[in-house]
């Protein structure tokens, strides 16, 4: 079960609206390297881990891929509250208004909507850590791409913390990757 804490993982306080930032960020909310799939991903494969130790690891890596997901929803829907029509128009959020208004949907920046293909699970636990290893150094890349594209620390400085818990989760599952190799498993 889970107990739910009435605060973001990371501070997102952005006071300047920036719909065409918020359309890059919304990438790690419904697209392929983003929050959602990872916690998924995590939290789907975790049943068939070989041992507690590892079950205990993608739940733990999951449930905070969840508090990720709420700190991109936090993102994106401050960057976009209150939005005009003409800045709606500028940003080329349009077909998205149209669909979703301003509600938060889960789809990639190229507006793709989020799909169950992003989840690997193949039903070998080798296989499916260093996927989760390749997805943990795609997220960090995607996290850098969007630093690079931000303007205001406002938006900078939680990116920079996702981005950083990437690379710890990619060295967690390192551990657990040659755990089982250890174990002798192939
Ligand atoms: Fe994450």
């Amino acid at each position: 079960m889970w107990i739910y804490e009435k605060k973001l993982q990371y501070p997102v306080n952005i006071t300047k609206r920036d719909l065409p930032m918020a359309k890059n960020i919304l990438t790690q909310y419904g697209g392929p390297q983003g929050e959602l799939a990872a916690a998924i991903r995590y939290l789907n494969q975790r049943y068939t881990m070989p041992d507690d130790y590892g079950k205990a690891l993608l739940t733990d890596i999951g449930t905070e891929e969840l508090a990720h997901v709420e700190v991109i929803a936090a993102m994106v829907y401050q960057l976009t509250k209150g939005a005009t029509k003409e800045e709606i128009i500028a940003a080329g959020l349009g077909p998205y208004y149209s669909n979703h208004g301003l509600d938060l949907f889960p789809e990639n920046s190229s507006g793709e909507p989020f799909t169950t293909a992003y989840i690997s699970a193949v039903g070998d636990p080798i296989a499916n850590i260093e996927e989760n290893m390749a997805a943990e150094q795609k997220a960090r890349a995607v996290y850098e791409n969007l630093i690079n594209l931000a303007t205001s620390d406002e938006v900078i400085q939680p990116l920079l913390f996702l981005r950083q818990r990437e690379i710890i989760h990619y060295h967690r599952f390192a551990e657990l990757l040659q755990r089982y190799q250890e174990m002798g498993l192939k």
